[in-house]
């Protein structure tokens, strides 16, 4: 998704709104711009492609010079990734944008803005919002924004440089995060903390619809009406460190390494006298009980780790569990009832999708329970109950630690829930939960056995059209995870298939050689995956299998074999994800893809 940076003080800001955006780049961007105040002017400079080519561009060209200044990375969405299509735009002689989002009405405002003689060049929606802008000015800012803002629909976040009003910078925004950084003399607005936190750590959280003006004196809030807003000073409790890559080849495998960490850090808080705790976040036991139904609404990763929700809380607490895709869910006229318990899990906190399936329950009066990694964001401000992930920033757009920390949560409540319904004896409770706190030493463990073997496998995947997951049980959930990871970032098709279900159609694919990653970590099920696996091998597959250590494998089951340490039945998907995420992030490396910023992908969805 687009990423935003702004910048006014005394740096040279050309220098200040790339470093920031290169903070960004793990949202994903197919080009890159900045306009700076330069003696009065603003001088814009925009690439196709990476950051690197906007400042070679700006090597050849010049780089423009000034403290004032706004800067993007750019997601297509409307018109190809061009130059013409980059941000910022100028919307006439008067206002320069960068914008995060969509304007759902554009097409009529476009219609509008020609009817009156304005001329566009570029294919975006962004633009239309430029031209209305620069339309609407007659010197009064927050007039011409309030207008603006009343004529736009969708969802945005925006930066405006008005070419009167040199040293200063506009922003606001519509659903699309924001925020605004403070430090001595200076001040910045950028999409994510990342961007800023190597200049400042305070910031301020920018809400639905308000202003905020920036001068290097300090900023400003006011609403669409022009009056004064007070807002809260947040500090970011992330390192500068811990958004760097710290010695690693990439963020995905600094972000593997440090899943140990992470899942200690969002476990340990909540465990009181050796009971899963989530009093602190809302839930109670008393509010447990009554649990009649659950929905798990998500995308992407964060719905696969509700998959796994699904399997145990079904087991377990034996409270029905319907998994939604967030997209279909808000358009599928869902059977919601008061008593259900809608939990939405999301990393960034601000997927539009899931956002939006959040609204939806709580409007037909269902109990919202977020589980959001991002501090502050949007899915996390709105939520009924709310369970913070800890896994620090996530910057690979391919997601790992994220989903070992909301899988961590998805036992944490399991446990609680099957307590709450009377399923469990406290005593069972604490036995479960000693066993999740002692899972960040396997994690480690498993790092450490698995790392080099998968490393090795991957050079026999790379050359393959396309591979099979396949698994039972908590293994299916698992495997529609291990494929996501390898198809995002190794470009290799892959598709996850419930063991059992091959037969009736898909065993058909299996050709001499194919590679098939069978998980057969569910010692219940463990026989009869084999029978599956045995089905692929007669017909070809190259088997390999992900398996606990104390598997007794017959010799014609798998070409290969990862063995992880062994735990509880249930618990085995947090080490069996482990050599998933190696073999992708290794197919990865091998073939020579962008690891951390794969094609066509964006880490955070704030578009629907
Ligand atoms: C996972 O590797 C992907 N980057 C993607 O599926 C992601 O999990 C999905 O877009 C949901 O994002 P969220 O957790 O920020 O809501």
């Amino acid at each position: 998704m687009c990423g935003i940076v702004g910048y006014v003080g005394n740096r040279d800001c050309s220098e200040v709104l790339v470093s920031a955006l290169r903070k960004l780049e793990y949202r994903g961007y197919d080009s890159a711009g900045i306009a700076v105040f330069e003696s009065g002017k603003i001088n814009i400079k925009k690439a196709q492609g990476r950051l690197d080519d906007l400042e070679d561009k700006m090597k050849y060209e010049g780089k423009p010079c000034g403290n004032v200044g706004i800067g993007h990375t750019r997601w297509a969405t409307h018109g190809v990734p061009s130059e013409i299509n980059s941000h910022p735009h100028r919307g006439g002689d008067k206002v320069t944008i960068v914008h995060n989002g969509i304007i759902e009405n554009y097409k009529e405002l476009k219609e509008m803005l020609i009817k009156n003689g304005r001329t566009f060049v570029s294919e975006t929606d962004t633009e239309v919002v430029a031209q209305l802008l620069d339309f609407n000015y007659d010197g009064d800012p927050v007039g011409a924004l309030r207008k603006t803002l009343s004529q736009v629909e969708g969802s945005f976040a925006l930066g405006v440089l008005f070419a009167d009003r040199e040293g200063e910078i506009y922003a606001v925004r519509r659903e699309s995060p924001l925020i605004v950084g403070v430090a001595e003399g200076e001040s910045f607005i950028a999409s994510d903390v990342p961007a800023i936190i190597q200049y400042t750590k305070k910031y301020y959280l920018l809400e639905h619809d308000e202003i905020a003006h920036l001068t290097s004196d300090g900023v400003s809030f006011c609403d669409l009406n022009g009056k004064h807003i007070s807002k809260e000073l947040k500090v970011a409790d992330w390192s500068q460190d811990a958004a760097e890559k710290g010695g690693y080849d990439h963020y995905m495998i600094k972000e593997i390494h440090e899943q140990p960490t992470s899942v200690k850090t969002t476990v340990t808080p909540r465990i009181s006298d050796g009971m899963p705790s989530l009093d602190e976040c809302g839930i109670t036991v008393d509010y447990l009980k009554k649990v009649k139904q659950i929905h798990i609404v998500a995308c992407g990763t964060a719905m696969h780790a509700g998959m796994v929700g699904k399997y145990i809380i079904e087991k377990l607490a034996k409270v029905p569990v319907i998994v939604d895709i967030a997209s279909e869910f808000r358009y599928r006229e869902p059977l919601i009832h008061k008593d259900d318990l809608v939990i939405i899990i999301s990393q960034s906190g601000e997927t539009a999708d899931s956002l939006a399936a959040m609204r939806l329950a709580k409007s037909m009066g269902a109990k919202t329970l977020a589980i959001v990694n991002a501090k502050g964001s949007s899915i996390a401000r709105e939520a009924d109950m709310l369970i913070y992930t800890h896994a620090g920033p996530e910057i690979a757009v391919a997601s790992t630690k994220a989903y070992m920390v909301q899988i961590s949560v998805m036992y944490l409540l399991c446990f609680e829930l099957a307590f709450a319904k009377g399923y469990i004896t406290d005593g069972e409770c604490c036995r479960l939960t000693d066993a999740l706190c002692e899972i960040p030493a396997l994690i480690d463990d498993t790092i450490d056995t698995t790392n080099d073997l998968c490393h090795e496998i991957a050079e026999k995947l790379i050359d393959a059209d396309s591979l099979l997951y396949i698994g039972r049980g908590l293994d299916y959930a698992l495997s529609m995870e291990g494929s996501l990871k390898l198809k995002e970032i190794s470009y290799i098709h892959s598709e996850a298939y419930a063991a059992g279900e091959l037969k009736h159609g898909t065993i058909s694919l299996i050709t001499e050689g194919m590679p098939v990653i069978a998980v057969a970590t569910q010692t219940s099920l463990y026989d009869k995956t084999v029978s599956n696996i045995k089905e692929v091998k007669a017909r070809g597959a190259m088997v390999i299998l992900v398996c606990d250590e104390k598997a007794e494998v017959g010799a014609d089951v798998a070409d290969h074999i990862i063995r992880v340490p062994k735990t509880l039945e249930m618990l085995m998907p947090m080490t069996a994800i482990v050599p998933l995420q190696l073999l992708a992030y290794y197919t990865s490396v091998l073939r020579g893809n962008d690891v951390d910023k794969p094609r066509n992908l964006a880490k955070s969805v704030t578009v629907e």
